[in-house]
């Protein structure tokens, strides 16, 4: 039976790490999106993997943000990762749901998601009215998604930037 649960780093991290580099290869780091998570850290009790028979078949991980001049802080979903095995049945969109249950049950305003309008906006994502969100690279704004967690995403505009970390 296939259990969606919170990512555990020192169980899962590096079977997704795997699914990941088997899932988009090299170029995956080029692109914009990783320029919001390369010095930040995904939230373990947020994010959700999807595990069969002890392997990780699926996950959606997620990371603090923050947007605008007013500081408003909101929460990055993805990568969004099926084993090529295991698709076909929308496990992506049910650890992706997961994890938005978990960023609004944890209080968090609002989701954003760079990705396809068709297949996400089957879990409430909408695609934002163009140049709303800014990134810290080029950007097509057809799949710049928001979502409403605890509060009113529609509210988020401006320059969206990771949340650094420091060691
Ligand atoms: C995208 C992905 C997570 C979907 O896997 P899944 O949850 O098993 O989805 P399914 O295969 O059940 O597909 C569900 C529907 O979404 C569509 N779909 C699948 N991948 C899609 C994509 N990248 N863009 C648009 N639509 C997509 C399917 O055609 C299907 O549509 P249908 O019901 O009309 O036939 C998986 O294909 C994957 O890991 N792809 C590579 C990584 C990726 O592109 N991640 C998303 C961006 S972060």
């Amino acid at each position: 039976m296939i259990q969606i649960l919170p990512e555990t780093p020192v169980l899962h991290a590096a079977a997704i790490e795997d699914l990941f580099d088997r899932t988009f290869g090299p170029g995956h780091f080029a692109k914009t999106a990783e320029r919001l998570r390369e010095y930040s850290r995904s939230i373990p009790e947020v994010n959700r993997v999807a595990v069969l028979d002890g392997k990780v078949i699926a996950v959606c991980r997620v990371w603090p943000l923050v947007v605008g001049p007013n500081k408003d802080r909101a929460l990055f979903y993805g990568p969004v990762a099926v084993a090529s095995s295991h698709r076909g049945s929308r496990l992506g969109l049910s650890v992706t749901g997961e994890a938005l249950e978990a960023g609004k049950a944890a209080g968090w305003p609002a989701a954003i998601l760079i990705g396809a309008p068709s297949y996400f906006g089957e879990i409430g994502f909408t695609v934002t009215p163009k140049n709303q969100l800014l990134f810290p690279g080029p950007q097509d704004q057809a799949r710049v998604m928001v979502r409403d967690l605890a509060g009113d995403a529609s509210q988020l505009s401006g320059m969206v930037t990771g949340l650094v970390v420091r060691a």
